[in-house]
């Protein structure tokens, strides 16, 4: 399926099917579902950073009239239960939070109690006058300080890779006729979706929850539900329809809802739980990585020795990882090659998956190392890039499944021009500004879950499909409605996609820019089965052309079952669903990555960045005025919902280099900025010309689909290319990001 000029649907551009929902307000978020009777839960924070508790005076609240319940560890424990091995989905090494567990304070901004009142406001009220008593300790929150103690990661983590090590580098690089050697720093991020986290918890009279949770995954919730208070699934329906972007933050299961549910089984009552915009700086982050790279070439600009070493902060309870060096090992062909990556546990809340998790910290390391490394050298940056051009996976000793990076390089740098390039750092200007041009790229893992899917045609031919994954803004619902109605030639008004509702069949937390190929095939793969049916029971209407027919034999097309072989002769599906007397029918499937495929090859997306920035000599501002993106991710399924997800990378990159950057003030252990005033993220004012191509890749082993995803990819080069435009701007090599004026001057 390489073009997609006989599609009706996929690899088209169709609006989001959800659009009309969401901008008329119909579409609900978990804190907006109107449940009757509801008290409300208001959650205090620890402002200390490590310690205890030692007393929490909730009578004087408790008295207040309409405050119900303060709970804390001092009431707790009895009702829920932790299993220690317990893990979610997503969970790396060690032993996860527990909220509202013990007296001990672990992190600033723990959750410490939870308050619930008549009122929102008066939830609001009570915890702010609620007095808490605290020991404090002296606590470590300084990675930078205490990066000699990095460890490298050994507690057996899902989803750890030990870090790379072929040949010899310090050998490689000794021979080298070009070297450098530098350290990259960034600082830490948070998630900030425009949603805040929050939960309505439906307690139904016979004791049964509905959970309405901000979520990336309603299975991995009900999971939690399960080990934390023993609820089974019948007792403890979560759901999540919509997300006002998620990025990673909702990968987990966060505090709010086991505080919303603690309560409620308590009360037995509902209850609806926001957090606040500062306590969405207590959810996980992008951790504070400091990163070394060394590398060398030989005279043809070969690379003869690379060396990527990473060092990031994890909390005392759980080794987080995300594996920031290894992709460094495959973007360029390199003989020798040394990866190190260690976590250093400071009093910190868990670092959290946030969008292209490791790489996207990784790819600023390397790919601003490949531009010093390129002018050191005197080769133009990409010109470089395509001399190291890795034709198969040296990680991996594997073939790629595909791998179209020069066509992305071409294509990159037709589209931005950029040929008419001078190498020269300040040698372009514009008025009083400086122009600069930089490039960088990315790789970025096609992965695939297992999932499965339901689908059900009733007589008037609407078709439902559904499976329980997520919709975090990314498209999902729209490219789930494609591929069902291309699958059985019906009109995508005619179809209905449903997800993110445990009572549906069961798919994997929406993350890791797999969902498009997870969801999409398990879809593919339940549409085919209803078309099985559809086709028996078509072959036993009296005179059916179809009689004898295999399943490959016909296609689904304009509302008809229909011969492949002239002269087609089909039926009307419609008729074939009347006659058959059938008021529904269902069909289930599930789908899981063909391991055979993944053992022989090694799947990835790739990227490349160009962009221009323009650095005001007076002022010192920085503004990114131009950026083509081009990406190679197999199949595209949808190309306006994909552009949009790299157009937001692009945008989350502007962010990752100029502006973002959470301030921790070690006296306190505590996140300063946190708040949309002052930790800043670009406006539409940042945000200029963006240009967005995907290059065709046919991939017939990465999935029946041949989709790679497009949710992180994009993310890849952004910044190190606006930090490399910088320095063809002003001459001026900056190493820590965000890189804000003053860094400049
Ligand atoms: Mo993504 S960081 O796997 O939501």
């Amino acid at each position: 399926m390489s073009t997609d000029s006989n599609t009706k649907y996929v690899g088209k551009a169709p609006s989001r099917v959800e659009g009309p929902l969401k901008v008329t307000g119909q579409a609900k978020y978990s804190a907006e579902f109107s449940v009757p009777d509801l008290v409300y839960g208001y959650v205090v924070s620890s402002p200390v950073a490590k310690g205890k508790i030692r007393k929490i005076h909730a009578d004087k609240i408790l008295a207040l009239p309409g405050v119900i319940q303060v709970f804390s560890h001092e009431n707790v424990p009895t009702l829920a239960w932790f299993d220690r091995s317990y893990k979610d989905d997503v969970a790396p090494g060690g032993s996860p939070f527990r909220p509202l567990h013990d007296d001990e304070i672990k992190f600033s901004q723990q959750p410490v109690a939870l308050v619930v009142a008549e009122t929102f406001e008066l939830a609001r009220y009570a915890a702010s006058v609620l007095e808490i008593e605290y020991e404090q300790e002296k606590h470590a929150t300084d990675v930078e300080a205490l990066r000699e103690k990095g460890q490298e990661p050994g507690s057996g983590k899902t989803g750890y890779k030990p870090p790379v090590r072929r040949g010899n580098a310090d050998k490689g690089l000794s021979k080298a006729e070009h070297r450098i050697k530098q350290e990259y720093i960034h600082g830490t991020q948070h998630h900030n979706p425009m949603e805040i986290f929050g939960a309505t918890v439906h307690y139904h009279p016979d004791g049964k929850l509905t959970v309405y949770d901000k979520t990336q995954g309603v299975y991995n919730c009900q999971q939690y539900l399960k080990k934390v208070f023993g609820l089974s699934a019948d007792k403890a329906r979560v759901v999540n329809l919509f997300m006002g972007g998620g990025f990673g933050a909702g990968l987990r299961p966060q505090y709010e809802l086991f505080l919303s549910v603690l309560a409620a089984l308590e009360l037995k009552r509902s209850i609806r739980l926001s957090l606040t915009r500062q306590q969405m700086f207590s959810l996980g982050h992008r951790p504070h990585t400091v990163q070394t790279v060394e590398l060398g070439t030989g005279p043809g600009g070969e690379l003869l020795g690379l060396k990527h070493k990473a060092v990031h902060e994890t909390s005392r309870f759980e080794e987080y990882t995300e594996n920031v060096v290894n992709w460094s090992g495959m973007l360029y062909q390199c003989p020798d090659v040394h990866l190190e990556y260690e976590v250093v546990p400071l009093d910190v809340f868990t670092p959290l998956d946030m969008r292209a998790p490791g790489a996207a910290t990784g790819s600023i390391g390397l790919e601003v190392a490949m531009d010093e490394m390129a002018y050191e050298a005197g080769i133009d940056p990409l010109e470089f890039r395509r001399r190291n051009y890795a034709d198969r996976d040296q990680n991996e000793d594997k073939p790629f499944s595909s791998k179209k990076l020069r066509e992305v390089y071409d294509e990159g740098a037709r589209r931005f021009g950029w040929d008419q390039r001078k190498m020269e750092p300040r040698s372009m200007r514009e008025g009083n500004k400086l122009v600069g041009w930089g490039m960088a790229g990315g790789v970025w893992d096609a992965s695939m879950q297992k999932a499965a899917a339901k689908a059900s045609i009733t007589a008037d031919g609407k078709l439902t499909v559904s499976s329980a994954a997520g919709e975090n803004g990314t498209g999902t619902y729209t490219v789930m409605t494609q591929i069902a109605a291309e699958t059985l030639g019906l009109p995508m008004e005619a179809v209905t996609a449903k997800l993110g509702d445990t009572t549906l069949p069961e798919a994997p937390v929406q993350g890791g820019s797999w969902t498009a190929a997870t969801v999409g095939s398990a879809v593919k793969s339940v549409c085919e089965a209803l078309g099985e049916k559809l086709l028996k029971l078509a072959q036993k209407m009296d005179d059916s052309p179809l009689k004898g027919a295999k399943p490959e034999d016909v296609e689904f097309v304009n509302g008809l079952i229909r011969l492949r072989k002239e002269p087609r002769q089909s039926v009307v599906l419609r008729d074939v669903l009347q006659v058959s007397g059938e008021r529904e029918i269902e069909a289930d499937s599930s789908v899981m990555p063909n391991p055979l495929n993944m053992q022989k090859y090694s799947m990835h997306a790739h990227n490349a960045v160009f962009v221009e920035v323009q650095v005001d000599e007076d002022l010192g501002t920085i503004h990114v005025t131009r950026v083509v993106n081009v990406v190679a991710a197999g199949r595209i399924i949808n190309q306006k919902t994909a552009r949009s997800q790299v157009l937001g990378s692009v945008v989350w990159g502007i962010s990752m280099a100029l502006m973002e950057e959470t301030v921790m003030d070690h006296r306190y252990g505590r996140y300063m900025n946190h708040n949309y005033a002052e930790y800043h993220v670009p406006v539409n004012a940042d945000v200029r010309d963006i240009e967005v191509h995907f290059v065709e890749e046919e991939d017939p082993h990465v999935n029946p689909l041949g989709v790679k995803g497009i949710g992180e990819v994009g993310l890849l080069g952004v910044a190190a290319a606006i930090t490399n435009a910088v320095y063809h701007a002003t001459g001026k090599r900056v190493r820590s990001l965000p890189l804000t004026i003053d860094k400049l001057l």
